[in-house]
């Protein structure tokens, strides 16, 4: 049995004369416990009148804009019979500053806005003056998102929030228990477009969006998949790792001599003996006498996890993008062999035919742009990797060597570390004990 109620506002603390900011229900609507009807907004806060009970609005009897105060009669609601023939609890309505109503209301999911069966509409783009709509930070849930739905906020001021397109898992409540406010939102709208809001450290704010064709004609193609991917994974380690890059150089005048002597005879046995395979035998040796930069750190990262074997990866330029395989047991591996390997890993790169195993376990990575040019660079670590070697171009230098200038090829190189495993003096000793492998490549045999 259907009965008529009258709705009236319940006590409001000391608020009197409050201004009716929203109604959210005309008459015909229908609605459930804890259902927004109105929403009153003093100086000091905003507030919901929650429906008391399932029903069909008959009649609202006030405007956006009226004051009410405890005891105004709001509209009359045609109340459902409960489903066990029970009439529904009628008495008096829930009072809104009752912190607990909301909350169970809110926890138990039965929100209009938090029911699954209904459709979230999507959030409207804010537009103020000719800024973008602020976006959500990288990282951070989107509008409508477990973390949003489960902020502690009611109807009202979720509306606000949506009609805002405000992720209500952002905004720090000031209400009790941690609840959202309007004013909250206000407030956190009005930081993020000022600039002024100083985000969780887990997040990272977005660059707003540009229309580049106010400035100049522009075509738009898509990124290749693999550069879209890797992109990811490098933004990733970008900002989880705490990088730091050491730049140095060495003299690989014998080094070259010698790989030269030998290229032909490599040649022979139809492989191309690079710098890299050099590189790669003397990274093994500097792994081996300093271990925590072949290491990484523990999920919790209380712990590093020592490596006792040397997997080394090669990041290797395709028209696709980047990609690292990975030469397995390198220290086991003589210098023709990592050559041939190579070849064939940066081949089946350029095929795209790398299989998921010729790119995992990798302990320690080289990106070699010596062939192209550069003078140093600072390589973005492949983590859980703790550290990664940029190779630049080796060039002739004059050398003071023994009271006279020399010429001699000097190759420049850049190890990028995580601070947060190797220190700046450990970075600079592992980036001379390499040099000093590499100017004298008989130390690889000790
Ligand atoms: N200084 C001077 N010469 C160098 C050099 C250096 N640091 N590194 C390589 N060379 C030389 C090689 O020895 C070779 O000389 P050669 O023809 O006289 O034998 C020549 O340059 C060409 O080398 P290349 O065929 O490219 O082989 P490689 O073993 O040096 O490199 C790959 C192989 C697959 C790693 C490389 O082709 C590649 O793809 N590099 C891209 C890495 C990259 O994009 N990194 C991203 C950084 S963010």
């Amino acid at each position: 049995m259907a009965q008529l109620t009258d709705i009236l506002i319940p006590n409001i603390g000391d608020f009197d004369a409050v201004e009716i900011i929203d109604i959210a229900v005309r008459p015909g609507d229908k609605v459930k416990p804890e259902d927004a009807l109105i929403t009153l907004e003093s100086d000091k806060a905003a507030m919901d009148i929650p429906a008391p009970a399932a029903g069909t609005v008959k009649e609202v009897l006030v405007k956006v804009g009226d004051s009410v105060s405890e005891g105004t009669l709001i509209l009359t609601l045609d109340e459902d019979g409960a489903p066990d023939g029970k009439t529904p609890e009628t008495g008096k309505p829930a009072t809104p500053a009752d912190d607990a109503t909301a909350t169970a209301a809110d926890q138990a999911g039965k929100t209009r806005e938090d029911d699954t069966d209904v459709p979230e509409e999507p959030p409207p783009t804010a537009q103020f003056g000719p800024h973008p709509a602020p976006r959500t930070p990288t990282g951070a849930q989107t509008a409508g998102s477990s973390a949003s739905s489960r902020a502690h906020a009611s109807p009202g001021v979720r509306k606000y929030a949506r009609e805002l397109g405000v992720d209500l898992g952002l905004v720090k409540g000031s209400g009790k228990k941690g609840r959202i406010l309007k004013q909250d939102v206000t407030a956190f709208t009005r930081s993020v477009m000022t600039g002024k809001r100083v985000s969780d450290p887990s997040t990272v704010p977005e660059i707003p969006p540009v229309d580049f064709s106010r400035f100049g004609p522009v075509e738009t193609r898509p990124l290749p998949r693999l550069k879209r991917l890797g992109g990811q994974v490098l933004h990733r380690n970008w900002v989880n790792v705490p990088h730091v890059t050491q730049h140095d150089e060495t003299d690989i005048t014998e080094l070259e001599a010698f790989r030269r002597s030998k290229k032909s005879e490599a040649e022979r046995r139809g492989v191309k003996l690079t710098l890299l395979s050099f590189l790669i035998k003397a990274v093994v040796v500097a792994l081996r006498k300093f271990p925590e930069f072949n290491a990484s750190l523990g999920p919790d990262g209380k712990e590093l996890i020592y490596k006792q074997y040397f997997h080394i990866g090669v990041a290797v330029n395709t028209a696709e993008g980047l990609v690292v395989p990975v030469l397995k047991d390198a220290n086991l591996k003589g210098m023709l062999e990592l050559a041939q390997e190579l070849e064939e890993l940066a081949q089946k790169a350029r095929d795209k035919k790398l299989r998921p195993a010729d790119v995992e376990g990798g302990c320690f990575t080289i990106s070699s742009l010596g062939h192209v040019g550069g003078t140093g660079f600072t390589p973005i670590i492949n983590s859980p990797e703790v550290a990664i070697l940029g190779v630049s171009r080796a060039a002739m230098k004059p050398v003071h060597v023994d009271g006279k200038f020399e010429p001699r090829l000097i190759l420049p190189y850049s190890l990028s570390y995580d601070h947060r495993v190797i220190d700046g003096v450990a970075a600079v000793e592992f980036t001379r004990a390499l040099g000093k492998i590499l100017t004298d490549i008989r130390d690889i045999l000790l």
